[in-house]
C-alpha cells in the first residue's frame, strides 16, 4: 500500500499506467467468513487503498472489481467517457425489461431522448397538480392519523406517496385502492432481484406470479390510456408513449410496457427511501427541521431552498442508489491506473458523500452545506445522488419537487414520533432503511 494513500483521495500523482491497488485477499476472506456486507468491504478498500481500488469479490468475469470513489475518477467513468464504461446486463432487467434504465446503444438514445423532454423544463409543469394532488392525499391521511393516535408505517406512507405521484404522471389518474394492492408485487420482486438471474433467465414460482400481476396492471393502464379516457389533470406520460407509438414502430405494447415500468420502479423506490430517511434523520436531528422551518413563511422561497438542503442532505447520507455498477467497454487509463477491457467497475457516491477527505465533518447531519456558499466541495464528482453524465437521472427535478412539496404540506405541523426505528440500513438495489418505522402524530 502507498504511504500517501488518504480515504478516497488518489494517492498523490500517479504515474501513468500503473496497477490499480488490490485489496489484500485474506481480508476480503476474513469479511467473508464474517458474513460482511458488501459496503463494509469497499468502505475498507477506500480506506485502505484510496479512491480507485481493487477489491477479488470473485464474481467478475475478468479479475477484481475496481471501485471508484474519488471524485475526479468518478467523473473520468461517469461524465468524460460513458463510452468506455457502460451498463453490460442491469440487475433489475427481469422487471424492466428494455426500459430506458437498462437500454443501451442506439435504443437507449432514441428512448432517453423521447422522455428527456418531458422531464425538464416546460415539460416538468404538467406534473405540478399531479405532485400536489398526491401530497394533499397524503396530508390528509397524515391528519386522520394524528386524529385518532393510531400507530402507521413512515416508510409506508412514504412509498404510498411516491407511488401516486408516479402514477398519476404516468395515467393521468390517483392511484386507486385496488391498483395500489397489486403495484406491491412491485416492492417484492425488487427485494428478490439480487437473488434473481440479471439476464436471460425466466423468473419462476412466486416471482413469475409477481411479474404477471405487474404486467397485468400495465395491460389495464396502456389499454385505458389508449381508449383516450385521459384523468382529470389531462393526458399522461403513457400517452405521450402510445402517440410514439404512431409513428416510431419500435414503441411497441411490449416497450411501452416496459417503459411505463421502469417508471414506476425508478421513480418510486429511491425518492420513497429517501423521504424515509429524511424522516429518521430529522427525528436523530430536530434542530434541522426547526431551521429550515425558520428560513422563511410558508410558500416562500427561503423556506423552498432550506427544505431542499434537507432533501439534499439526506441524499448525501443515503444517496438510494449507493452503487453505479459499470463495465469496461475497451482498455483504459483512469487517473493514471491500467484498466483492462472486461473489468468491473463499481462507482459508489455512498463512499464518496461521506469521505472526510472531501467532505468536512461528513458524519454530521448538516443541510447548511446546500445552501450556504462555498460550503460545498468544488468538484462536482464529489456529489452524485442522481449520477453523472449522459445517464444521469432523469427524474432528478420530478423528484426534487415531490419531495419538496409533500414536506412543505407535512413538515409545520407533523412531526413523527418513533415507537422504533431500524439498527441500520439494507444494501441491495436501493439502500433503504433496514426495518419497518413505526409512529404516532401527535
Ligand atoms: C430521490 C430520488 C431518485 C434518486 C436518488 C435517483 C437516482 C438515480 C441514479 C443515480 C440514476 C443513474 C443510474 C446509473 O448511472 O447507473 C438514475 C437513473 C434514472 N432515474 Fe432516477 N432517481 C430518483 C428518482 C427518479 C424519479 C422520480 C424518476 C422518474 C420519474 C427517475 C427515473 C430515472 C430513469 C428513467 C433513469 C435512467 C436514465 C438512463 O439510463 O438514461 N428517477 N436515477
Amino acid at each position: 500500500m502507498s504511504t500517501d494513500a488518504r480515504p478516497g483521495r488518489l494517492p498523490g500523482p500517479v504515474p501513468a499506467d500503473r496497477r490499480v491497488p488490490e485489496l489484500d485477499p485474506a481480508l476480503v476472506a476474513e469479511w467473508r467468513a464474517g458474513g460482511g456486507e458488501p459496503i463494509d468491504l469497499f468502505a475498507l478498500a477506500r480506506e485502505r487503498l484510496g479512491g480507485v481500488a481493487a477489491v477479488d469479490l470473485g464474481t467478475g468475469s475478468s479479475g477484481p472489481t475496481v471501485l471508484v470513489t474519488a471524485p475526479e475518477a468518478v467523473r473520468h467513468v461517469l461524465a468524460l467517457h460513458p463510452d468506455r464504461y457502460v451498463k453490460r446486463s442491469h440487475r433489475a432487467r427481469l422487471l424492466i425489461g428494455d426500459g430506458v434504465l437498462a437500454a443501451t446503444g442506439d435504443a437507449w438514445q432514441r428512448q432517453r431522448r423521447l422522455l428527456q423532454s418531458q422531464f425538464t423544463g416546460p415539460g416538468m409543469r404538467r406534473y405540478e397538480r399531479r405532485i400536489a394532488g398526491a401530497a394533499r392525499t397524503a396530508a390528509e391521511r397524515w391528519a386522520g392519523y394524528a386524529r385518532t393516535g393510531r400507530v402507521f408505517d413512515v416508510g409506508e406512507e412514504m412509498r404510498r406517496f411516491a407511488l401516486d405521484t408516479i402514477w398519476r404522471s404516468l395515467t393521468g389518474h390517483p392511484l386507486d385502492p385496488g391498483t395500489e394492492r397489486e403495484l406491491g408485487a412491485v416492492a417484492h420482486v425488487v427485494a428478490e432481484l439480487p437473488s434473481l438471474p440479471a439476464d436471460g433467465g425466466a423468473a419462476r414460482g412466486a416471482v413469475a406470479a409477481e411479474l404477471a400481476r405487474i404486467d397485468a396492471v400495465a395491460s389495464r393502464a396502456i389499454e385505458a390510456a389508449r381508449d383516450g379516457t385521459a384523468g382529470p389533470d389531462g393526458p399522461g406520460l403513457l400517452h405521450v408513449l402510445l402517440d410514439a407509438a404512431g409513428t416510431r414502430p419500435e414503441y411497441t405494447d411490449r416497450l411501452i410496457r416496459d417503459e411505463l415500468v421502469t417508471l414506476l420502479v425508478a421513480g418510486h423506490e429511491t425518492t420513497a427511501s429517501t423521504l424515509t430517511w429524511l424522516h429518521l434523520l430529522l427525528d436523530r436531528n430536530p434542530g434541522a427541521r426547526e431551521r429550515a422551518l425558520a428560513a422563511g413563511p410558508e410558500g416562500s422561497d427561503g423556506r423552498r431552498r432550506a427544505v431542499q438542503a434537507l432533501v439534499h442532505e439526506t441524499l448525501r447520507f443515503y444517496p438510494s442508489a449507493w452503487i453505479l455498477p459499470r463495465s469496461a467497454a475497451r482498455d483504459d487509463v483512469l487517473c493514471g491506473y491500467r484498466i483492462a477491457a472486461g473489468t468491473d467497475v463499481v462507482v459508489c457516491p455512498y463512499l464518496t458523500h461521506r469521505d472526510p477527505g472531501i467532505w468536512e465533518d461528513p458524519g454530521r447531519f448538516d443541510p447548511e452545506r446546500f445552501t450556504v456558499p462555498g460550503r460545498r466541495p468544488a468538484d462536482p464528482g464529489s456529489y452524485l445522488p442522481f449520477g453523472m453524465g449522459p445517464r444521469a437521472c432523469l427524474g432528478l427535478q420530478f423528484a426534487l419537487r415531490e419531495s419538496t412539496v409533500l414536506l412543505e404540506h407535512l413538515l409545520p405541523d407533523r412531526t413523527p414520533r418513533f415507537r422504533s426505528v431500524p439498527d441500520g440500513a439494507a444494501y441491495s438495489i436501493t439502500v433503504r432503511p433496514g426495518g419497518p418505522t413505526p409512529a404516532t402524530l401527535g
